[in-house]
């Protein structure tokens, strides 16, 4: 049993990462398309209990927002892996203005979610953590210790 938490600013490519990665496997959480943190609650809970493997594919640009899938997560022994998208927020400023016009997100959001961005740390309870690069040709991927 596994859950994954994606990590990083609007427009990073989480979703796109999600989909070339997981959608065979994994339930995707987003609160985009949930509206509600109860419908997240139900459909977390219902992971967990059911066993299923998810994603969470929400920003969770702090500890406290990645401690409420974490600490559920590890009660219901599941490993819990992260995957930091650390991507300049200039850079994704660009992809997001490179979206459909309804998938785009102010450009304000972006730079206010890049502010209060704490890198995550494997401290926060991680099996294991990745941190993922923009590269030529994908991601360079380093494991956090
Ligand atoms: N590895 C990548 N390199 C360059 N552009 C990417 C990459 N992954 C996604 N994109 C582009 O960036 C934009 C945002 O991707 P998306 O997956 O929707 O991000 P998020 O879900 O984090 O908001 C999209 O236009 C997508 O095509
Ligand atoms: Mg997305």
């Amino acid at each position: 049993m596994e859950a994954v938490l994606l990590i990083g600013i609007q427009a990073s490519g989480k979703t796109t990462f999600y989909l070339e990665r997981f959608f065979r496997t994994h339930l995707r959480l987003n609160l985009d398309m949930l509206r509600t943190r109860r419908r997240e609650r139900l459909l977390l809970a219902a992971c967990l209990e059911a066993g299923q493997r998810f994603v969470v594919d929400n920003t969770n640009p702090t500890p406290a927002d990645r401690a409420r899938y974490i600490g559920p997560a590890r009660e219901a022994h599941f490993a819990v892996i992260g995957y930091y998208l650390d991507v300049p927020a200039a850079e994704a400023v660009a992809r997001n203005a490179g979206r459909p016009g309804k998938e785009r997100v102010p450009e304000r959001a972006i730079w206010a979610t890049a502010a209060r961005l704490e890198p995550p740390t494997r401290e926060e309870g991680f099996d294991a953590l990745y941190r993922l690069r923009p590269a030529s040709d994908g991601w360079e991927v380093v494991p956090l210790e």
